[in-house]
């Protein structure tokens, strides 16, 4: 496995072996990365290349968010990597990603209006910034990113048409641990307690979508059943749970095919974020 740090050292690599697989994380790797990874091989084949890169993004975090406490085991992350048959792992620091005075930065103003966007200005910016930019550096032929953020994933793909990146985007199921709470790099913020009491998020999930397939379509009386069951989890403060068109990611008020319920819940200083496609 060749591990890079610079962004010269990654231009510099030619695409020998082909295609190449980018996975972009930001480490902290756990079980879900490792199926990223495990698709971006299925889809690069023995002689293809899967790249990960790790970049904890600055420009992603809103001021006072987690930026500086966001876990960074590089050592554990790169054995990770090594196990998994990465060919390369690309992990810049910040200087080497952003330049002191820089001034271009890649802005989906649609589809980041709502859900995560609306918690998080800037967020889907940075996001934007720091992907466009990987996928220049890296070139690789498909990219594989979880559904578990689902937006990110949509304006992912958004980006890339309007953009015109020739790059396939494939999408991964959201990996959960065996008592359904999404692996997340952030799941281990959580005190035990909390870590307990988080499950409650996809136990309200499963239960709106079980009252959709039931007949109900009042998005209010959807919503209201999921929070009905976080607000069960006393430690649970909720942020967001809308029901969306899992298309544009507007807010609708009757549920039909392919809407997606996203919440966004804090359990102390741990926000969590988890969706389900319902309708
Ligand atoms: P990060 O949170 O490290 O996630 C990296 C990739 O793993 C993303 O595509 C994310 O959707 C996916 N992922 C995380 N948890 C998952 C789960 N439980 N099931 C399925 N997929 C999961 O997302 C980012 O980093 C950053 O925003 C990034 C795209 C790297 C840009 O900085």
């Amino acid at each position: 496995m060749k591990v890079l740090a610079t962004v010269a050292e990654a231009l510099a690599q030619s695409r020998a072996k082909l295609p190449r697989v980018v996975v972009p994380t930001m480490g902290a790797l756990h079980k879900a990365h490792l199926e990223l990874i495990r698709v971006a091989r299925n889809y690069a084949g023995r002689d293809g290349e899967v790249a990960v890169s790790i970049f904890v993004n600055p420009l992603q975090f809103e001021p006072g968010s987690d930026y500086e406490r966001y876990p960074r085991p590089d050592r554990q992350d790169e054995e990770l990597c090594r196990n998994a048959d990465v060919n390369l792992l690309f992990r810049p620091s910040p200087a080497e990603m952003y330049a002191d005075d820089r001034s271009v930065f890649v802005e989906e103003t649609s589809l980041s209006n709502t859900l995560e966007g609306k918690s998080r200005p800037g967020h889907f910016r940075g996001v934007c910034t720091v992907v466009a930019k990987l996928f220049n550096i890296l070139a690789p032929d498909a990219a594989v990113f979880g559904e578990k953020d689902f937006q990110q994933l949509v304006i992912i793909r958004r980006m890339v048409r309007d953009l015109n990146f020739k790059i396939d985007i494939v999408g991964v199921p959201t990996v959960r641990e065996n008592d359904g709470l999404a692996c997340s790099s952030r799941n281990q913020y959580l005190n035990v307690e909390e870590r307990k009491q988080a499950t409650a998020l996809r136990r309200a999930l499963l239960a709106a979508a079980d009252r959709t397939k039931a007949g109900e379509e009042s998005a209010k009386t959807i919503v209201d059943l999921a929070r009905k069951t976080i607000g069960q989890a006393s430690l649970a403060r909720i942020d967001y749970v809308d029901l969306v068109d899992a298309k544009n990611l507007l807010p609708i008020e009757v549920v039909r095919p392919n809407s997606l319920l996203a919440l966004a819940v804090f359990f102390g200083q741990t926000r969590l974020i988890d969706n389900i496609l319902v309708g």
